[in-house]
Protein backbone atom coordinates (compact mmCIF):
# COMPACT_ATOMS: atom_id res chain seq x y z
CA UNK A 1 0.00 0.00 0.00
CA UNK A 2 1.73 2.83 -1.03
CA UNK A 3 0.29 6.46 -1.12
CA UNK A 4 -0.70 5.78 -5.22
CA UNK A 5 1.40 7.83 -7.35
CA UNK A 6 4.87 6.17 -7.00
CA UNK A 7 6.09 3.05 -5.38
CA UNK A 8 7.29 3.50 -1.85
CA UNK A 9 10.71 3.67 -1.65
CA UNK A 10 12.30 0.84 0.33
CA UNK A 11 15.72 0.41 2.29
CA UNK A 12 17.79 -1.70 0.14
CA UNK A 13 18.13 -4.67 2.61
CA UNK A 14 18.52 -4.95 6.62
CA UNK A 15 21.61 -3.42 7.23
CA UNK A 16 20.29 -0.36 5.50
CA UNK A 17 17.45 -0.38 8.08
CA UNK A 18 19.37 -1.33 10.61
CA UNK A 19 21.82 1.37 10.67
CA UNK A 20 19.15 4.21 10.19
CA UNK A 21 16.68 3.08 12.56
CA UNK A 22 20.22 2.62 14.84
CA UNK A 23 20.58 6.11 14.02
CA UNK A 24 17.66 7.65 15.21
CA UNK A 25 17.65 5.78 18.45
CA UNK A 26 21.14 6.55 19.06
CA UNK A 27 22.13 10.45 19.72
CA UNK A 28 21.81 13.35 22.56
CA UNK A 29 19.94 10.87 24.75
CA UNK A 30 22.85 7.97 24.60
CA UNK A 31 25.82 9.98 24.34
CA UNK A 32 24.90 12.97 26.83
CA UNK A 33 22.02 12.12 29.01
CA UNK A 34 22.54 8.49 29.77
CA UNK A 35 26.40 8.82 31.05
CA UNK A 36 24.55 11.36 33.55
CA UNK A 37 21.89 9.73 35.03
CA UNK A 38 24.00 6.77 35.46
CA UNK A 39 26.18 9.14 37.28
CA UNK A 40 23.64 10.13 39.26
CA UNK A 41 21.70 6.89 40.20
CA UNK A 42 24.37 5.05 41.35
CA UNK A 43 26.25 3.63 38.51
CA UNK A 44 26.07 0.28 37.68
CA UNK A 45 22.75 -0.72 39.65
CA UNK A 46 21.00 1.77 37.23
CA UNK A 47 22.62 0.58 33.75
CA UNK A 48 21.18 -3.13 35.38
CA UNK A 49 17.67 -1.78 35.76
CA UNK A 50 18.14 0.25 32.49
CA UNK A 51 18.54 -3.16 30.78
CA UNK A 52 15.50 -4.67 32.04
CA UNK A 53 13.20 -1.51 31.06
CA UNK A 54 14.98 -1.84 27.76
CA UNK A 55 13.67 -5.59 27.46
CA UNK A 56 10.47 -5.16 29.28
CA UNK A 57 9.14 -2.32 27.95
CA UNK A 58 11.69 -1.06 25.10
CA UNK A 59 12.03 -4.22 22.30
CA UNK A 60 8.15 -5.00 22.94
CA UNK A 61 7.44 -1.38 21.69
CA UNK A 62 9.58 -1.33 19.24
CA UNK A 63 8.24 -4.41 17.67
CA UNK A 64 4.53 -3.06 17.71
CA UNK A 65 6.15 0.32 16.21
CA UNK A 66 8.11 -1.26 13.52
CA UNK A 67 5.32 -4.07 12.39
CA UNK A 68 2.67 -1.13 12.58
CA UNK A 69 4.67 0.62 9.77
CA UNK A 70 5.98 -2.25 7.91
CA UNK A 71 1.96 -4.17 7.88
CA UNK A 72 0.40 -0.24 6.37
CA UNK A 73 3.40 1.61 4.85
CA UNK A 74 2.65 4.76 6.03
CA UNK A 75 3.61 7.62 8.60
CA UNK A 76 2.09 6.97 12.17
CA UNK A 77 -1.11 9.75 11.17
CA UNK A 78 -1.31 7.58 8.28
CA UNK A 79 -0.85 4.37 9.93
CA UNK A 80 -3.53 4.79 12.65
CA UNK A 81 -5.88 6.01 9.67
CA UNK A 82 -6.05 2.99 8.13
CA UNK A 83 -6.07 0.74 10.88
CA UNK A 84 -8.10 2.98 12.53
CA UNK A 85 -11.48 1.25 13.43
CA UNK A 86 -15.08 2.30 12.36
CA UNK A 87 -16.46 3.03 16.03
CA UNK A 88 -14.32 2.75 19.64
CA UNK A 89 -16.00 2.39 22.66
CA UNK A 90 -11.96 2.89 24.37
CA UNK A 91 -11.66 5.90 22.49
CA UNK A 92 -15.23 7.03 22.83
CA UNK A 93 -14.60 6.34 26.75
CA UNK A 94 -11.78 8.97 26.30
CA UNK A 95 -13.29 11.60 24.74
CA UNK A 96 -16.12 11.55 27.49
CA UNK A 97 -13.52 12.12 30.09
CA UNK A 98 -11.49 14.55 28.65
CA UNK A 99 -14.78 16.63 27.79
CA UNK A 100 -15.60 16.56 31.04
CA UNK A 101 -12.71 17.38 32.69
CA UNK A 102 -12.82 20.23 30.54
CA UNK A 103 -16.32 21.79 31.45
CA UNK A 104 -14.96 21.00 35.06
CA UNK A 105 -11.79 23.55 34.50
CA UNK A 106 -13.53 25.95 32.81
CA UNK A 107 -16.35 26.31 36.00
CA UNK A 108 -12.90 26.73 37.54
CA UNK A 109 -11.54 29.27 35.14
CA UNK A 110 -9.00 27.23 33.99
CA UNK A 111 -9.58 28.79 30.18
CA UNK A 112 -6.51 27.40 28.90
CA UNK A 113 -6.75 24.02 30.45
CA UNK A 114 -10.27 23.86 29.97
CA UNK A 115 -10.35 24.81 26.40
CA UNK A 116 -7.79 22.73 25.57
CA UNK A 117 -8.69 19.22 27.23
CA UNK A 118 -12.48 20.47 25.42
CA UNK A 119 -10.48 20.58 22.14
CA UNK A 120 -8.66 16.97 22.44
CA UNK A 121 -12.29 15.63 23.48
CA UNK A 122 -14.01 16.45 20.53
CA UNK A 123 -10.85 15.52 18.25
CA UNK A 124 -10.78 12.07 19.90
CA UNK A 125 -14.83 11.83 19.03
CA UNK A 126 -13.57 12.71 15.33
CA UNK A 127 -10.58 10.75 14.70
CA UNK A 128 -10.04 8.57 17.40
CA UNK A 129 -6.83 6.52 17.46
CA UNK A 130 -5.53 8.40 14.11
CA UNK A 131 -5.07 10.67 16.69
CA UNK A 132 -2.20 8.52 18.16
CA UNK A 133 -0.91 9.11 15.20
CA UNK A 134 -1.22 12.70 14.84
CA UNK A 135 0.37 13.45 18.20
CA UNK A 136 3.58 11.45 16.60
CA UNK A 137 3.94 13.82 13.99
CA UNK A 138 3.30 17.01 16.52
CA UNK A 139 5.93 15.40 18.68
CA UNK A 140 8.11 15.03 15.91
CA UNK A 141 7.67 19.08 15.03
CA UNK A 142 7.98 20.04 19.04
CA UNK A 143 11.09 17.53 19.80
CA UNK A 144 13.00 18.50 16.74
CA UNK A 145 12.58 22.16 17.43
CA UNK A 146 14.57 22.04 20.86
CA UNK A 147 16.34 18.75 20.18
CA UNK A 148 18.18 20.77 17.02
CA UNK A 149 19.60 23.71 18.92
CA UNK A 150 21.55 21.59 21.74
CA UNK A 151 22.51 19.60 18.46
CA UNK A 152 23.67 22.84 17.31
CA UNK A 153 25.32 23.71 20.64
CA UNK A 154 27.11 20.30 19.81
CA UNK A 155 27.99 21.67 16.08
CA UNK A 156 29.22 25.45 17.57
CA UNK A 157 31.51 23.31 19.98
CA UNK A 158 32.93 21.62 17.51
CA UNK A 159 34.15 24.52 15.56
CA UNK A 160 35.50 26.05 18.99
CA UNK A 161 37.34 23.40 20.18
CA UNK A 162 38.38 22.83 16.68
CA UNK A 163 39.85 26.55 16.97
CA UNK A 164 42.01 25.41 20.07
CA UNK A 165 39.55 28.06 21.86
CA UNK A 166 37.91 25.33 25.07
CA UNK A 167 40.65 26.31 27.46
CA UNK A 168 39.42 26.42 30.62
CA UNK A 169 41.45 25.67 33.95
CA UNK A 170 38.80 25.11 36.05
CA UNK A 171 35.05 24.30 35.45
CA UNK A 172 33.71 27.75 36.39
CA UNK A 173 35.24 28.97 33.41
CA UNK A 174 34.26 26.66 31.10
CA UNK A 175 30.14 27.23 32.80
CA UNK A 176 30.84 30.85 32.11
CA UNK A 177 32.11 30.45 28.65
CA UNK A 178 28.48 28.19 27.90
CA UNK A 179 26.23 30.66 29.30
CA UNK A 180 28.53 33.50 26.94
CA UNK A 181 27.99 30.73 24.09
CA UNK A 182 24.17 29.98 24.23
CA UNK A 183 23.58 33.69 25.22
CA UNK A 184 24.66 34.89 21.74
CA UNK A 185 22.17 35.30 19.33
CA UNK A 186 24.86 34.38 16.71
CA UNK A 187 26.32 31.49 17.77
CA UNK A 188 22.91 29.72 19.10
CA UNK A 189 20.74 30.58 16.34
CA UNK A 190 23.66 30.23 13.86
CA UNK A 191 24.58 26.90 14.70
CA UNK A 192 20.93 25.70 15.04
CA UNK A 193 20.30 27.12 11.52
CA UNK A 194 23.23 24.83 10.73
CA UNK A 195 22.21 21.67 11.90
CA UNK A 196 18.71 22.13 10.32
CA UNK A 197 20.32 22.66 7.31
CA UNK A 198 22.14 19.50 6.96
CA UNK A 199 19.05 17.65 8.53
CA UNK A 200 16.99 19.05 5.35
CA UNK A 201 19.86 17.99 2.72
CA UNK A 202 19.93 14.45 4.17
CA UNK A 203 15.86 14.39 4.31
CA UNK A 204 15.53 15.98 0.73
CA UNK A 205 17.52 13.13 -0.80
CA UNK A 206 14.98 10.44 -0.03
CA UNK A 207 15.54 6.82 1.61
CA UNK A 208 18.18 5.47 -0.30
CA UNK A 209 20.43 7.91 -1.21
CA UNK A 210 19.90 10.36 1.71
CA UNK A 211 18.74 8.88 4.74
CA UNK A 212 20.32 5.28 4.06
CA UNK A 213 23.51 6.27 2.80
CA UNK A 214 23.98 8.74 5.27
CA UNK A 215 23.29 6.50 8.39
CA UNK A 216 25.72 3.80 6.18
CA UNK A 217 28.74 6.64 6.60
CA UNK A 218 28.10 8.26 9.85
CA UNK A 219 27.18 5.35 11.82
CA UNK A 220 30.33 3.78 11.46
CA UNK A 221 32.10 6.74 12.17
CA UNK A 222 30.32 7.68 15.51
CA UNK A 223 31.46 4.11 16.28
CA UNK A 224 35.30 4.48 15.69
CA UNK A 225 35.22 7.92 17.55
CA UNK A 226 33.77 6.46 20.42
CA UNK A 227 36.27 3.33 20.25
CA UNK A 228 39.26 5.72 20.28
CA UNK A 229 38.14 8.02 22.82
CA UNK A 230 37.42 5.11 25.49
CA UNK A 231 40.73 3.79 24.76
CA UNK A 232 42.28 7.29 25.09
CA UNK A 233 40.03 7.84 28.24
CA UNK A 234 40.73 4.13 29.73
CA UNK A 235 44.77 4.75 29.20
CA UNK A 236 44.90 8.03 31.49
CA UNK A 237 46.82 7.22 34.55
CA UNK A 238 43.92 6.80 37.28
CA UNK A 239 41.10 5.93 34.63
CA UNK A 240 40.44 2.33 36.72
CA UNK A 241 38.62 4.50 39.79
CA UNK A 242 36.06 5.63 36.88
CA UNK A 243 35.94 2.63 35.46
CA UNK A 244 34.82 1.02 38.63
CA UNK A 245 32.68 3.65 39.32
CA UNK A 246 30.74 3.48 36.29
CA UNK A 247 30.13 -0.47 36.35
CA UNK A 248 29.84 -1.67 39.76
CA UNK A 249 26.38 -1.00 41.17
CA UNK A 250 25.78 0.52 44.24
CA UNK A 251 22.61 -0.47 45.22
CA UNK A 252 22.34 1.98 47.93
CA UNK A 253 21.27 4.57 45.49
CA UNK A 254 18.51 2.73 43.47
CA UNK A 255 15.21 4.06 44.52
CA UNK A 256 11.49 3.95 42.88
CA UNK A 257 12.54 7.51 41.46
CA UNK A 258 15.91 5.99 39.46
CA UNK A 259 13.14 2.95 38.26
CA UNK A 260 11.58 5.80 36.28
CA UNK A 261 14.22 8.06 35.07
CA UNK A 262 15.66 4.49 33.47
CA UNK A 263 12.33 3.59 32.11
CA UNK A 264 11.33 6.97 30.54
CA UNK A 265 15.06 7.38 29.27
CA UNK A 266 14.37 3.58 27.42
CA UNK A 267 11.73 5.63 25.61
CA UNK A 268 13.18 8.58 24.49
CA UNK A 269 16.42 6.44 23.70
CA UNK A 270 14.71 4.59 21.43
CA UNK A 271 13.15 7.06 19.89
CA UNK A 272 9.56 5.31 20.69
CA UNK A 273 6.29 6.68 21.84
CA UNK A 274 6.16 8.97 18.94
CA UNK A 275 6.03 6.89 15.10
CA UNK A 276 9.44 8.04 14.43
CA UNK A 277 9.78 3.79 13.84
CA UNK A 278 6.58 3.23 12.36
CA UNK A 279 7.89 5.76 9.82
CA UNK A 280 11.20 3.52 9.02
CA UNK A 281 9.48 0.59 10.09
CA UNK A 282 7.39 1.71 6.40
CA UNK A 283 10.24 1.61 4.34
CA UNK A 284 11.20 -1.90 5.13
CA UNK A 285 10.53 -4.72 2.72
CA UNK A 286 8.37 -7.71 3.51
CA UNK A 287 11.17 -10.26 3.29
CA UNK A 288 12.89 -8.42 6.21
CA UNK A 289 13.01 -10.08 9.57
CA UNK A 290 11.35 -7.67 11.51
CA UNK A 291 12.01 -9.12 14.62
CA UNK A 292 15.82 -9.97 14.34
CA UNK A 293 15.86 -5.97 13.18
CA UNK A 294 14.44 -5.27 16.64
CA UNK A 295 16.88 -6.85 18.18
CA UNK A 296 19.60 -5.38 16.51
CA UNK A 297 18.63 -1.78 17.03
CA UNK A 298 17.95 -2.01 20.36
CA UNK A 299 21.23 -4.35 21.21
CA UNK A 300 23.21 -1.28 19.16
CA UNK A 301 21.41 1.74 21.16
CA UNK A 302 22.29 -0.18 24.25
CA UNK A 303 25.69 -0.89 23.35
CA UNK A 304 26.57 3.25 22.28
CA UNK A 305 25.00 4.22 25.53
CA UNK A 306 26.87 2.12 27.43
CA UNK A 307 30.46 2.78 25.52
CA UNK A 308 29.43 6.24 25.99
CA UNK A 309 29.87 5.88 29.84
CA UNK A 310 32.99 4.18 29.25
CA UNK A 311 34.67 7.03 26.83
CA UNK A 312 33.68 9.48 29.99
CA UNK A 313 34.00 8.52 33.44
CA UNK A 314 37.08 7.49 33.31
CA UNK A 315 38.84 10.48 31.99
CA UNK A 316 36.61 12.81 34.06
CA UNK A 317 37.80 10.22 37.71
CA UNK A 318 41.26 10.27 35.70
CA UNK A 319 41.59 14.26 36.55
CA UNK A 320 40.08 14.08 39.69
CA UNK A 321 36.81 15.59 38.90
CA UNK A 322 33.09 14.67 39.84
CA UNK A 323 31.53 12.25 38.50
CA UNK A 324 27.58 13.55 39.17
CA UNK A 325 27.19 16.70 38.01
CA UNK A 326 24.15 16.33 35.90
CA UNK A 327 23.95 17.96 32.76
CA UNK A 328 26.46 19.85 32.90
CA UNK A 329 28.84 16.73 32.03
CA UNK A 330 29.83 17.09 28.57
CA UNK A 331 29.77 21.30 28.12
CA UNK A 332 31.29 22.08 31.33
CA UNK A 333 33.18 19.13 32.39
CA UNK A 334 34.36 17.53 29.35
CA UNK A 335 36.41 20.53 28.00
CA UNK A 336 38.05 21.44 31.41
CA UNK A 337 39.11 17.20 31.33
CA UNK A 338 40.87 17.56 27.58
CA UNK A 339 42.36 20.63 28.55
CA UNK A 340 44.71 18.90 30.83
CA UNK A 341 45.33 16.29 28.44
CA UNK A 342 48.14 16.21 25.68
CA UNK A 343 46.71 17.00 22.48
CA UNK A 344 43.46 18.57 24.55
CA UNK A 345 41.83 20.11 21.45
CA UNK A 346 41.87 17.34 18.80
CA UNK A 347 40.33 15.28 21.41
CA UNK A 348 37.67 17.95 22.50
CA UNK A 349 37.10 18.38 18.88
CA UNK A 350 36.67 14.56 18.24
CA UNK A 351 34.52 14.18 21.33
CA UNK A 352 31.87 16.83 20.18
CA UNK A 353 32.05 15.88 16.60
CA UNK A 354 30.59 12.59 18.00
CA UNK A 355 27.39 14.31 19.84
CA UNK A 356 26.84 16.28 16.30
CA UNK A 357 26.96 12.78 14.25
CA UNK A 358 25.12 10.84 16.64
CA UNK A 359 22.48 14.02 16.91
CA UNK A 360 22.56 14.39 13.12
CA UNK A 361 21.13 10.83 12.21
CA UNK A 362 18.20 11.41 14.98
CA UNK A 363 17.65 14.59 14.05
CA UNK A 364 16.59 13.62 10.08
CA UNK A 365 14.35 10.66 11.51
CA UNK A 366 12.07 13.65 13.49
CA UNK A 367 12.33 15.36 10.54
CA UNK A 368 11.52 12.24 8.35
CA UNK A 369 8.33 11.84 10.31
CA UNK A 370 6.90 15.25 9.32
CA UNK A 371 8.04 14.99 5.88
CA UNK A 372 6.60 11.62 5.29
CA UNK A 373 3.00 12.62 6.62
CA UNK A 374 3.37 15.89 4.36
CA UNK A 375 3.96 13.42 1.70
CA UNK A 376 1.39 9.89 1.88
CA UNK A 377 -1.58 12.06 3.07
CA UNK A 378 -1.22 15.36 1.99
CA UNK A 379 0.84 14.28 -1.41
CA UNK A 380 3.20 17.26 -1.04
CA UNK A 381 6.77 16.44 -2.66
CA UNK A 382 9.11 15.19 -0.59
CA UNK A 383 11.41 18.10 -1.78
CA UNK A 384 8.71 20.75 -0.51
CA UNK A 385 7.74 18.97 2.59
CA UNK A 386 11.43 18.66 4.08
CA UNK A 387 12.11 22.21 2.97
CA UNK A 388 8.75 23.63 4.09
CA UNK A 389 8.99 21.83 7.89
CA UNK A 390 12.78 22.22 8.09
CA UNK A 391 12.08 26.18 7.57
CA UNK A 392 8.97 26.12 9.99
CA UNK A 393 11.32 23.74 12.72
CA UNK A 394 14.17 26.15 12.28
CA UNK A 395 11.71 29.14 13.24
CA UNK A 396 10.44 27.64 16.19
CA UNK A 397 13.46 25.96 17.17
CA UNK A 398 15.47 29.51 16.83
CA UNK A 399 12.43 30.89 19.39
CA UNK A 400 13.85 27.98 21.57
CA UNK A 401 17.21 29.06 21.22
CA UNK A 402 17.11 32.59 22.45
CA UNK A 403 14.42 31.97 25.38
CA UNK A 404 17.25 29.74 27.47
CA UNK A 405 19.00 31.07 29.95
CA UNK A 406 18.23 32.76 33.37
CA UNK A 407 15.68 35.24 31.89
CA UNK A 408 13.73 33.09 29.46
CA UNK A 409 11.49 34.51 27.82
CA UNK A 410 13.11 37.94 27.48
CA UNK A 411 12.86 38.36 24.01
CA UNK A 412 9.48 37.10 23.68
CA UNK A 413 7.61 38.60 26.40
CA UNK A 414 4.34 38.64 24.08
CA UNK A 415 4.58 34.77 23.66
CA UNK A 416 5.33 34.63 27.82
CA UNK A 417 2.24 36.68 28.55
CA UNK A 418 -0.14 34.23 25.99
CA UNK A 419 0.90 31.45 27.69
CA UNK A 420 0.31 32.82 31.14
CA UNK A 421 -3.03 34.13 30.31
CA UNK A 422 -4.06 30.59 28.72
CA UNK A 423 -2.41 28.30 31.39
CA UNK A 424 -1.02 30.23 34.21
CA UNK A 425 2.38 30.58 35.75
CA UNK A 426 4.49 29.64 33.17
CA UNK A 427 8.25 30.23 34.33
CA UNK A 428 10.34 28.34 32.23
CA UNK A 429 11.80 29.28 29.10
CA UNK A 430 9.98 27.88 25.63
CA UNK A 431 12.89 25.49 25.04
CA UNK A 432 12.21 23.76 28.45
CA UNK A 433 7.74 24.14 27.72
CA UNK A 434 8.74 22.04 24.68
CA UNK A 435 11.02 19.54 26.32
CA UNK A 436 9.00 19.28 29.02
CA UNK A 437 5.49 18.67 26.96
CA UNK A 438 6.99 16.35 24.88
CA UNK A 439 9.35 14.19 26.65
CA UNK A 440 6.75 14.15 29.62
CA UNK A 441 3.64 13.95 27.93
CA UNK A 442 3.47 13.35 24.35
CA UNK A 443 6.59 10.27 24.29
CA UNK A 444 4.73 8.40 27.16
CA UNK A 445 1.37 9.22 26.28
CA UNK A 446 2.25 7.43 22.41
CA UNK A 447 4.09 4.74 23.68
CA UNK A 448 1.30 3.60 25.79
CA UNK A 449 -1.92 4.18 23.17
CA UNK A 450 0.65 2.64 20.49
CA UNK A 451 0.88 -0.63 23.03
CA UNK A 452 -2.94 -0.44 23.68
CA UNK A 453 -3.72 0.25 20.18
CA UNK A 454 -1.84 -3.39 19.00
CA UNK A 455 -2.63 -4.99 21.86
CA UNK A 456 -5.97 -4.70 22.06
CA UNK A 457 -7.54 -2.98 18.82
CA UNK A 458 -5.53 -4.00 16.00
CA UNK A 459 -5.05 -7.19 17.55
CA UNK A 460 -1.90 -9.21 18.46
CA UNK A 461 -3.28 -11.60 16.40
CA UNK A 462 -2.72 -9.72 13.30
CA UNK A 463 0.66 -7.63 14.28
CA UNK A 464 2.21 -11.19 14.50
CA UNK A 465 0.84 -12.05 11.33
CA UNK A 466 2.65 -9.39 9.48
CA UNK A 467 6.02 -10.14 11.83
CA UNK A 468 5.66 -13.46 10.75
CA UNK A 469 6.69 -12.36 6.88
CA UNK A 470 10.36 -12.65 6.87
CA UNK A 471 10.80 -14.01 10.37
CA UNK A 472 8.60 -17.86 10.92
CA UNK A 473 10.45 -19.15 13.80
CA UNK A 474 8.86 -15.67 15.98
CA UNK A 475 5.53 -17.17 17.05
CA UNK A 476 4.27 -20.40 17.44
CA UNK A 477 2.81 -22.77 20.10
CA UNK A 478 0.18 -22.06 23.18
CA UNK A 479 -0.62 -21.36 26.84
CA UNK A 480 -0.75 -17.77 27.42
CA UNK A 481 -2.29 -17.83 23.89
CA UNK A 482 -5.39 -17.08 25.20
CA UNK A 483 -3.84 -14.18 27.94
CA UNK A 484 -1.75 -12.42 25.05
CA UNK A 485 -5.20 -12.21 22.41
CA UNK A 486 -3.92 -15.12 20.29
CA UNK A 487 -6.50 -17.81 21.09
CA UNK A 488 -7.46 -18.30 17.41
CA UNK A 489 -4.53 -18.14 16.05
CA UNK A 490 -3.98 -21.64 13.54
CA UNK A 491 -0.35 -22.02 14.99
CA UNK A 492 -1.73 -22.20 18.36
CA UNK A 493 -3.28 -25.14 18.32
CA UNK A 494 -0.64 -27.46 19.71
CA UNK A 495 -1.59 -29.02 22.98
CA UNK A 496 2.05 -28.52 24.10
CA UNK A 497 1.79 -25.57 26.77
CA UNK A 498 5.16 -23.44 26.52
CA UNK A 499 5.05 -19.82 26.23
CA UNK A 500 6.49 -18.28 22.79
CA UNK A 501 7.72 -15.57 21.46
CA UNK A 502 4.82 -14.17 20.54
CA UNK A 503 2.36 -15.28 22.95
CA UNK A 504 5.30 -13.61 25.57
CA UNK A 505 5.08 -9.94 23.61
CA UNK A 506 1.65 -10.31 23.15
CA UNK A 507 1.25 -10.28 27.26
CA UNK A 508 3.82 -7.34 27.58
CA UNK A 509 2.06 -5.14 25.35
CA UNK A 510 -1.53 -5.86 26.31
CA UNK A 511 -0.84 -5.78 29.91
CA UNK A 512 3.11 -5.29 31.38
CA UNK A 513 4.16 -2.11 29.18
CA UNK A 514 0.81 -0.17 29.68
CA UNK A 515 0.84 -1.32 33.20
CA UNK A 516 4.66 0.10 33.45
CA UNK A 517 4.01 3.08 31.36
CA UNK A 518 0.96 4.61 32.98
CA UNK A 519 2.94 4.75 36.35
CA UNK A 520 6.22 6.16 35.08
CA UNK A 521 3.90 9.05 33.46
CA UNK A 522 1.61 9.44 36.64
CA UNK A 523 4.78 10.14 38.35
CA UNK A 524 6.04 12.28 36.10
CA UNK A 525 3.54 13.95 36.18
CA UNK A 526 3.46 14.14 39.95
CA UNK A 527 -0.09 12.73 40.29
CA UNK A 528 1.43 9.30 41.71
CA UNK A 529 4.47 10.15 44.23
CA UNK A 530 6.46 6.83 44.56
CA UNK A 531 9.58 8.09 46.33
CA UNK A 532 8.13 7.76 49.93
N1 LIG B 1 16.67 8.65 20.43
C1 LIG B 1 17.22 9.99 20.34
C2 LIG B 1 18.30 10.16 21.39
O1 LIG B 1 18.53 9.25 22.19
O2 LIG B 1 18.92 11.20 21.41
C3 LIG B 1 16.15 11.05 20.50
C4 LIG B 1 14.96 10.85 19.61
C5 LIG B 1 15.13 10.76 18.24
C6 LIG B 1 13.71 10.70 20.17
C7 LIG B 1 14.05 10.51 17.42
C8 LIG B 1 12.61 10.46 19.38
C9 LIG B 1 12.81 10.36 18.00
F1 LIG B 1 11.80 10.14 17.23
Amino acid sequence: MSNGASPREHWSGSLGFILAAAGSAVGLGNIWKFPYITGENGGGAFVLIYLVCIAVIGIPVMLCEITLGRYTQRNPAGAFKMLNPPTSTLAHFLGMIMTLCGVFLMCFQYWGWGALLLVIGALIFRYRWMLVGAMGVLAGFTILAFYSVVAGWTLGYVVIAAAGSLRFTDVAAAATHFETFVLSPYWAVGSHAAFMLLCVLIVYKGIRSGIERWSKILMPVLFLLLVVLIIRGITLPGAVAGVRFYLSPDFSKISAESVLVALGHAFFSLSLGMGAMITYGSYVGREQNLFLSTLSVVALDTLVALMAGLAMFPAVFAMGFAPDVGPGLVFLVLPTVFNQIPLGAFWATLFFLLLSVAALTSGISLLEVVTAYFVDDRGWSRRKACVVFGLVIFLLGALCALSVGPSGWRNMPWLQRTFDFAFGGVKNSLFDVLDHVSSNWLLPLGGLFISIFVGWVWGPRRAVEEIRRGSHNFADVHLWSLLAGLKDDPSHSSDVHVITLASLWGIFIRFISPIAIVIAFLHTVGWLDLTG
